[in-house]
């Protein structure tokens, strides 16, 4: 922005314009087809990404998801969809598996709020898969190996999210993100978003050139003002460095939530994980351990109260909004891959 005088002159529209051209050059066939202008989705994170994100994340172009986690419900999906829905841009909805089988209701809420598309996560089988195509939704799956990438595919799943063991939050710390979407895209023919530590333009940049449809990010979108993450919360996020993480089921004991023992939960080790790792079982037999727990982190004490975070959390390190993330996302990238295409390095290098 400059001053003449006393006028001033703003350049934003041809910001706007520049921003709007970089996010193209990125595009590829799925997000054009999903209408979005950055191939880039807010993963949907229980208790983090509410409605608040979710439209942030479409306004800036890519794809606003609303998590429905473990303490999800109805009431929470007919509260948040209300964020997205008059925008008229597309939005997402992600449920878990073990969530849904207790309570059924929240695919039927999911699908009535008609998003453009619906993700059920950590599950072994995507029996809901056809519900959500035939209500002409996009059904998403994260898949962490090959052979589940396989079975997915075959099960009708239109998006496969290769999350790899690097990411925040639930999931199975099998395979490596690159790794992984390399494998997966071997394998199948359908659209493929990669997730899991993916924090940067080079992260972006990365997995765009190896063919993944989209990047679907988690802890970058945590860390914005938009997300529900408390504010010691969120400074924790941009203080922590990469090796700050641990995966562990040491709060989903403390918590009592029924998850599967093959997917830890990726956090920033805490004064509780110290504690406790190791000693799950003796955890769950102290009932004063637990009560000082569920008190503590009532109170927001983050030596108890764990964030969820993966290994790309070491290269946040400022306070930006969520489309702030975006444009410095695809702008980055876009730099990184045009200086590999002016090198001539892209012809006849790529297996
Ligand atoms: C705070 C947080 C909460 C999460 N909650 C969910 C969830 O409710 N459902 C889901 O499918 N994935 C959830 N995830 C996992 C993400 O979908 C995704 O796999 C992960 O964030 C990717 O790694 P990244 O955080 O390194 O970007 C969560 C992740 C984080 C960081």
């Amino acid at each position: 922005m400059q001053f003449v005088g006393r006028r001033v002159v703003t350049d934003a529209p041809e910001r706007a314009g520049k921003v709007l051209t970089q996010m193209a050059e990125l595009s590829t066939p799925w997000s054009r087809a999903m209408r979005l202008s950055a191939p880039i989705l807010n993963a949907p994170m229980g208790g983090v990404a509410g409605g608040r994100l979710a439209s942030a994340v479409s306004r800036a172009g890519g794809l606003g998801m609303i998590g429905v986690g473990s303490a999800g419900s109805v009431e929470l999906i007919e509260q948040e969809v209300a964020y997205p829905l008059g925008l008229g841009l597309p939005f997402g909805i992600g449920i878990l598996d073990w969530a849904l089988a207790r309570e059924p209701r929240l695919l039927d809420e999911a699908i009535a709020a008609s998003p453009a598309l619906i993700s059920v996560s950590f599950g072994d089988a995507w029996p809901w898969a056809g519900r959500v195509r035939d209500a002409g939704i996009v059904a998403a799956a994260q898949i962490s190996d090959v052979e589940t990438a396989r079975r997915a595919a075959d099960a009708g799943i239109d998006v496969l999210v290769a999350r790899g063991a690097e990411g925040g939050g639930h999931g199975e710390p099998l395979v490596g993100t690159l790794p992984l979407l390399d494998g997966v895209l071997n394998v199948t023919s359908i659209p493929v978003l990669a997730a899991g530590g993916i924090s940067s333009s080079r992260g972006l940049a990365a997995v765009l050139a190896a063919g993944a449809s989209g990047a679907w990010l988690g802890t970058a979108f945590a860390a914005c003002p938009e997300s529900l993450a408390s504010d010691a919360a969120r400074t924790a996020l941009l203080q922590a460095m990469d090796t700050d993480t641990v995966t562990t089921r040491v709060f989903d004991i403390a918590l009592g939530y029924p998850w599967p023992t093959r997917y830890p939960e990726r956090v920033l080790r805490n004064e509780f994980w110290e504690r406790w790792a190791g000693r799950e079982d003796l955890l769950s037999a102290d009932s004063d351990a637990l009560s000082q727990f569920v008190e503590a982190r009532g109170q927001g004490d983050l030596g108890f109260a764990h964030v969820d975070a993966g290994q790309g959390v070491g290269g946040l390190t400022e306070l930006r909004t969520a489309s702030e993330v975006v444009e410095r996302m695809c702008a980055g990238a876009v730099d990184l891959l045009g200086i590999w295409q002016s090198l001539g390095a892209g012809k006849g290098s790529r297996e």
